[in-house]
């Protein structure tokens, strides 16, 4: 009989690097491999399982409605997902209408289709263009790729959708400057996530909301990765205190049940027309019923304990900072040679999503250390080269918070990078 992974070579598109893993059970912030062993999950599934993994109440609601409807398609009303568009508008402030799908990538395109709708009514035929951001991550379908703003990535794919240009993140001025009467949209995450938690300067959102208030286009905010309170509040850019016109969510919003929505202010959504746009199974209502039983797990949990827990994770991570070195052997510090640790090593991130990154001189590079932290058992990915990612549920304790900063220090050890 051969392997999992022999198999899975055999039958899979070879898409996906993996590591030599299956897991097969979690609960809570714990998983568990096919022999046995534990793990404790600081990773979450990129940022999706906030609740933990097999919440009993998401458990409890899923099947239950599984057990009474499934799915009719959208040709019919069905209440969750009323229930959920009340709910999700009302972490945006009211006055908005949500279009759900089933993915992040779906999110968004529903974003891009509607804002070129509103920019052809409203600014004019040529008003489609998508302004985004370099280094930024808005999904794999063509239209999504091509507003990511990762050249290499669009090279195998050409040709791409038109209308999509990329400015520096971070940088308003150049923002300002690409925006023309040809532009429908800006599109930016609050927080770069696959670019290795980039946080731009204090201040970059609010000043994106007004150049983009002031040349009256949209700004469209991905939250697909950065909202759920993964970073302390409902939505990141709620710390900028701004208010955007189009909100793209997906991830952690069904605790790993697909779900995509998109939240627009009404007169945004109202560009829309009948027959625009739709899918057969987005929000379906046992997707709806798992996004409103992670809700009611998730809205306790900020503030207060996410706050407390970031605040213990983030202290961990910068003493373990503090103790990566470029040394291949280690030497007590002195004067002459202080060992300053690793040039350019730094911790970025907010709430519970954090990278740990080594800098471009580490002794070994990020997939080294993630290997290193799974045979310690703690799951966190590289996020880039050079730098982990660490996303843990949001219901992770301070004591699990320890167990995985301990796991990850052996680990580092191991791989060279601390002492
Ligand atoms: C910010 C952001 N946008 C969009 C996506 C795409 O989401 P999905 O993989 O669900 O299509 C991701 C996924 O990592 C993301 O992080």
């Amino acid at each position: 009989m051969s392997s999992l992974p022999e198999r899975e070579a055999a039958v899979l598109w070879p898409t996906y690097v993996r590591p030599q893993v299956e897991f097969v059970r979690g609960q809570g912030v714990r998983l568990w491999d096919a022999r046995g062993r534990e793990y404790l999950d600081f990773l979450g599934g990129i940022a999706v399982v906030a609740a933990g993994h097999a919440h009993p109440k998401v458990v409890e609601a899923v099947s239950a409605q599984l057990g009474t409807l499934g799915h009719t398609s959208n040709l019919y009303f069905t209440g969750p997902q009323v229930e959920l568009a009340e709910r999700l508008v009302g972490h945006v402030g009211g006055d908005a209408k949500v279009f759900l799908s089933n993915s992040g990538a779906e999110a968004n395109e529903a974003a891009i289709k509607v804002a070129r709708r509103w920019g052809r009514a409203n600014r004019g035929e040529q008003a489609t263009g998508i302004v985004a951001t370099l280094g930024g991550f808005h999904g794999r379908t063509l239209a999504t790729l091509a507003a990511t703003g990762k050249p290499a990535m669009h090279t195998p794919f050409q040709p791409l959708p038109p209308g999509f240009s990329h400015v520096p993140f971070g940088d308003v001025d150049a923002l300002a400057a690409a925006i023309g009467p040809d532009t429908a949209a800006v599109l930016v995450e609050p927080i770069q996530g696959e670019a290795g938690i980039r946080v731009p300067p204090p201040g970059y959102l609010r000043a994106v909301r007004e150049v983009t208030s002031r040349a009256g286009v949209l700004l469209i905010v991905d939250e697909i990765q950065s909202g759920m309170g993964r970073t302390g509040r409902f939505f990141a850019h709620q710390h900028d205190e701004i208010r955007p016109d189009v909100v793209t969510m997906a991830k952690a919003l069904g605790s790993g049940y697909p779900i995509g929505a998109t939240i627009a202010r009404t007169e945004v959504a109202e560009a829309m027309q009948r027959g625009d746009h739709g899918t057969t199974f987005g929000g379906n209502p046992v997707a709806c019923t798992a996004a409103l039983a992670t809700l009611d797990v998730i809205e306790p949990l900020l503030g207060g304990h996410v706050d407390k827990v970031s605040t213990r994770l983030a202290d961990g991570l910068g003493e373990l900072r503090g103790r990566l070195t470029g040394r291949s052997t280690w030497a007590p510090p002195t004067a002459d040679d202080p060992d300053d640790g690793l040039p350019g090593a730094e911790v970025r991130g907010a709430g519970l999503w954090f990278a740990l990154d080594f800098g471009p001189e580490a002794p070994a590079d990020a997939r080294q250390a993630a290997l290193a932290a799974l045979g310690r058992g703690l799951v966190v990915n590289p996020v880039t080269d050079t730098a982990l990612r660490l996303a843990p549920p949001l219901v992770v304790t301070e004591d699990e918070i320890d167990e995985g900063l301990a796991r990850l220090g052996a680990a580092l050890e191991e791989a060279g990078l601390c002492r």
